[in-house]
C-alpha cells in the first residue's frame, strides 16, 4: 500500500484529477473538432453529453476506484463478485495507451513550438506559419524524436514519483494558464472580423447538425474529461473516504468546460480574422496562434514575445499533467497485476507508447502509413474517442448501474452516509442505470445509421 499511496496529498490527488483532465484535449483538439462540425452547435451537444453524461459517467468511475484501492483491471474485477468485469478495466488500459502514443506525438509539436518562439522563429505572414507547420510536422525525425521525449519526461515523472511537486506545481501554473488564456482571448477578439469567429461558436445554426456530430461531440467530451480510459478510476483509487465524489466530478467538469470555451474564443476570432479555415484540423491551433501572438500584440512585439513564451510552456505543463495519468494507468497495472517493480513496469508502457508515437509521427508525412483511408495518427485518436472511451463509459455504466451492489454504489456516492449528498443518489442512479446506457447507444446507432 505504501507504494500506492504516492500522492502529495488527498486535496493534491483531487487536483491530479483536474491536471489529467485539461490538457491538450482542451486546447487543441476541442476547437478543431468544433471546427469541423459547425461551431456553435457542436458546442450545445458537447456540453449536453458533459451534463448528462460526462458527470454521472465520473462519478462511476470513482466509485469503482475508490471502492477497490487498485489498479484499473482488478478494481474493475472486484467491484461484483465476477472477475469477468475486470476487462473493463482492460479495455482503459489499452485505451489510454494508444491515447499517450499520438497525444505525445502534439505535445512534442508545442514542445517545438516553445523552442521556435523562444528563438523568435514564428514570425511571418499567414502562408508562412501555414508552411512552418506543414514543414514540421511532416518531417521524419524531429517531430518523431519530440514525441518520444515527451514519453521519456512522462517516464521519469512517473517513476520518480516526483507528482508531489507536480501537484504543487499545479496549484500554481493551472490558474496562470488560465488567466494567460483569458487574456490571449481579449487579444483575439480585439483583431479585425474577430466577432464572425464569436458568432461562429456561440450562435447556433442548426443546419449544420450532421449525423458524425454527435459522435464526435460526445467523444470529445469524454476525451476532454479522461472518462472511459479507466484513468480516473485509477487516480480515483488513491482517493480519501471523505472525497467528494460528485462535487469533484462537477468541478472538473466546470473547469475542464470554461478552459476548452476559452480555447475556441482564443482560436475562431483569430481564425476568422486572419483567413484560415476553422475546419482546418488538427493544425489549426499551431497555424492560427502564432499569427494573433504577433497581430493583436503588434503595438508591443515584446508583450508577444512573452504571452507566446508563457503560453507555450503552459500547453506543455498541461499536456504533462495528463500524459502522468495516461502513463500512471499501465504502470500501476503492470506493477500490481504482473507483480513487476515499478520502473520495469514504467518501462513497458514507456516502450510501447513510444513506438506508437514515432509510428504516429511518421503517418503525418507518409501517405504510406495509413489505416482505413487516415494516416495512423488520425486513425488512433478518432478508434480511440469515438469508440473505445464511449464503449468503457457504457460498460462501466451497465456495471455500476446494474451489477454492482446497490448498497455499495450508495455508500461510495454518500460517503457512507456523512458528508456525500444523499438526495442525489437516486438522480445518479437513474442517469447511469439509464441515460448514459441509452445515450450511448443511440448515438452510436445514429453514427451507423441504424437509426
Ligand atoms: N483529458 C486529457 C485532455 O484533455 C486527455 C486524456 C484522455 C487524459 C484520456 C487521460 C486519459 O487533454
Amino acid at each position: 500500500m505504501s507504494e500506492r499511496a504516492n500522492f502529495g496529498s488527498k486535496v493534491g490527488v483531487v487536483l491530479a484529477t483536474a491536471g489529467s483532465a485539461v490538457g491538450l484535449g482542451n486546447v487543441w483538439r476541442f476547437p478543431f473538432m468544433a471546427g469541423h462540425n459547425g461551431g456553435a452547435v457542436f458546442m450545445l451537444v458537447y456540453l449536453g453529453c458533459i451534463l448528462l453524461l460526462g458527470i454521472p459517467g465520473m462519478v462511476s468511475e470513482f466509485i469503482v476506484g475508490r471502492h477497490s484501492q487498485a489498479n484499473a483491471a482488478r478494481a474493475y474485477g472486484t467491484l461484483t463478485n465476477r472477475k469477468g468485469w475486470g476487462f473493463i478495466g482492460l479495455l482503459g488500459i489499452l485505451t489510454s495507451t494508444i491515447i499517450l502514443g499520438f497525444y505525445s506525438v502534439v505535445a512534442g509539436w508545442c514542445l517545438q513550438y516553445l523552442g521556435t518562439s523562444a528563438v523568435g522563429g514564428l514570425k511571418g505572414d499567414s502562408t508562412y506559419v501555414q508552411q512552418y507547420f506543414q514543414n514540421f510536422s511532416s518531417d521524419p525525425v524531429k517531430p518523431a524524436l519530440l514525441g518520444v521525449a515527451f514519453v521519456f519526461i512522462t517516464h521519469i515523472i512517473v517513476v520518480r514519483g516526483v507528482r508531489n511537486g507536480i501537484e504543487k506545481a499545479s496549484k500554481l501554473l493551472m490558474p496562470l494558464l488560465f488567466i494567460l488564456l483569458l487574456i490571449i482571448v481579449i487579444a483575439s477578439c480585439s483583431l479585425p472580423n474577430a466577432s464572425e469567429g464569436i458568432e461562429f461558436l456561440l450562435k447556433p445554426d442548426f443546419s449544420k447538425v450532421s449525423n458524425k456530430m454527435f459522435l464526435e461531440a460526445l467523444g470529445q467530451a469524454f476525451f476532454s474529461l479522461s472518462l472511459g480510459t479507466a484513468c480516473l478510476c485509477t487516480y480515483a483509487s488513491y482517493y480519501s473516504r471523505q472525497t467528494h465524489l460528485l462535487q469533484s466530478a462537477a468541478q472538473i467538469a466546470l473547469v475542464d468546460f470554461l478552459i476548452a470555451l476559452m480555447a475556441g474564443l482564443m482560436i475562431f476570432p483569430a481564425a476568422f480574422s486572419v483567413g484560415v479555415q476553422p475546419d482546418s484540423g488538427p493544425s489549426l491551433i499551431f497555424i492560427t496562434l502564432p499569427r494573433v501572438f504577433q497581430q493583436a500584440f503588434s503595438f508591443l512585439p515584446a508583450l508577444g514575445y512573452v504571452i507566446s513564451l508563457m503560453f507555450y510552456a503552459l500547453l506543455v505543463f498541461a499536456a504533462l499533467t495528463s500524459t502522468i495519468s495516461m502513463h500512471e494507468i499501465g504502470t500501476a497495472f503492470f506493477h500490481e497485476e504482473l507483480k513487476m517493480k515499478r520502473p520495469v513496469a514504467a518501462w513497458i508502457e514507456t516502450i510501447v507508447c513510444s513506438l506508437i508515437a514515432v509510428f504516429c509521427s511518421l503517418s503525418v508525412g507518409n501517405p504510406d502509413i495509413q489505416v482505413m483511408g487516415m494516416p495512423l495518427m488520425d486513425f488512433c485518436d478518432h478508434l480511440t474517442a469515438q469508440y473505445m472511451l464511449p464503449a468503457g463509459a457504457l460498460l462501466t455504466s451497465i456495471l455500476v448501474g446494474w451489477f454492482a451492489s446497490k448498497t455499495l454504489v450508495r455508500e461510495e456516492f454518500t460517503n457512507w452516509e456523512t458528508n456525500g449528498p444523499k438526495s442525489l443518489f437516486g438522480v445518479y442512479l437513474f442517469c447511469v442505470r439509464f441515460i448514459v446506457p441509452v445515450c450511448i447507444f443511440l448515438i452510436l446507432m445514429h453514427q451507423f445509421g441504424v437509426i
